[in-house]
């Protein structure tokens, strides 16, 4: 079988290689054979090319990516939840079921299994079933974007029609957040770097927008102009957790999520004037997909994608999810 590979010690994602001679994985009991149809790529896929994700260095050649659906090709002995034909994707974290967070091993880390693969064997735990209304293509951005998003806006503070939700930047944690508060009927502000994406992400259903490169203070805006967030999907981290702070509504949430953005931390002590809590994320576990794609079936939610590339062209896929012009999810599909 075909596979993208990381070689050991990589440190880019220019290294990336297509090998074609992989031997065909085999399910062992309580495991599933997958054939994955789609890919998506996130931002921790960089840091896990260039040896920079919680594992460190890649210590052997590593199938990279969290997230590829497909169809189950076989199961192994003792299989209850899957059959052969089903449409399912990969969990983020293969063995965090529900309940508060499990560190354990993530897909495409470097030490679980990667999905950017034609054949992929997963435990059955660690796999979803698709939402139903979605194709490949579409349920490939969920499994760590989508469910970042999720656990966001339901994890914590649980959003609420009518709450006010904050998403930053146009990438594919924060407009997945956008398309997933709107449908929970929140009013949605929404931040980037180019006033073109603002128009995008309008027609999404964005109510406010703020361009936070010509509008550096937009804590105080978000909070003066647009009444406060009471939900904030913080991808920017250390950079923009001030602004984020400033504009937090009364007991409003921060969901502490990414590392975009370098800076000077803030005082934290400014939570105490909002009554404003700040809450880690990683991910999130099998139950909050699971719940993500029910919500996704019910309410019609279809993940944008922005660029879709053929699996031959995964490193021009990977360059373009890393560049200026990159908007929601960039998918690679067969
Ligand atoms: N903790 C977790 O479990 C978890 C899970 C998923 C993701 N993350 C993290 O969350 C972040 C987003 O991930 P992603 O996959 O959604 O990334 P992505 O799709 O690559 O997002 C890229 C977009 O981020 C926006 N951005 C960049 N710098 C920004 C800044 N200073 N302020 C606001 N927006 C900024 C830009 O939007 P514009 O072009 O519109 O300006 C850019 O297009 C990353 O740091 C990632 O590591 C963490």
């Amino acid at each position: 079988m075909r596979a993208w590979m990381l070689p050991a010690g990589s440190d880019g994602f220019d290294k990336l290689y297509l090998a074609d001679d992989l031997p065909d994985p085999v399910p062992g009991p309580g495991e599933v054979l997958i054939a994955p149809k789609a890919w998506s790529i996130n931002y921790r896929d960089f840091a896990v090319a260039s040896g920079r994700y919680f594992g460190g260095v890649l210590q052997k050649p590593t199938i990279p990516l969290s997230d590829g659906a497909g169809e189950v090709l076989a199961v192994g002995a003792g299989v209850t939840k899957f059959k052969v034909g089903d449409r399912v994707a990969g969990a983020f974290f293969t063995d965090w079921q529900d309940g508060p967070p499990k560190m354990s091993m993530a897909l495409g880390d470097g030490m679980g299994p990667g999905m950017l693969a034609e054949k992929v064997v997963l435990p059955e735990t660690g796999v979803v079933h698709m939402a139903k209304s979605l194709d490949y293509a579409q349920a490939a951005c969920l499994p760590c974007a989508g469910v970042t998003a999720w656990n966001a806006l339901f994890g914590g503070h649980e959003t609420k029609a009518g709450d006010k939700v904050l998403v930053l930047g146009s990438g594919g944690v924060s407009i997945l957040a956008l398309q997933i508060a709107k449908a929970a009927g929140a009013e949605v502000i929404a931040t980037s770097s180019s006033d073109d994406k603002l128009k995008d992400v309008v027609a999404l259903g964005a109510d406010h927008t703020v361009n936070y490169k010509t509008t550096p203070e937009w804590g105080p805006v978000v909070k003066q102009e647009f009444g406060g967030a009471d939900h904030v999907v913080e991808v920017g981290g250390t950079g923009t957790l001030g602004q984020s702070m400033a504009a937090l509504a009364p007991g409003g949430e921060i969901a502490m999520i990414g590392v975009l953005a370098q800076g000077d931390p803030p005082d934290p002590r400014g939570l105490m004037m909002t009554g404003g809590s700040l809450r880690g994320i990683f991910v999130g576990n099998v139950a909050m997909a699971d719940a993500l794609n029910a919500f996704v079936d019910q309410h019609g939610i279809k993940p944008v994608i922005g660029k879709t590339f053929a699996f031959e062209e995964t490193d021009k896929a990977y360059a373009h999810a890393r560049g200026p012009e990159s908007f929601a999810k960039t998918v690679i599909a067969l």
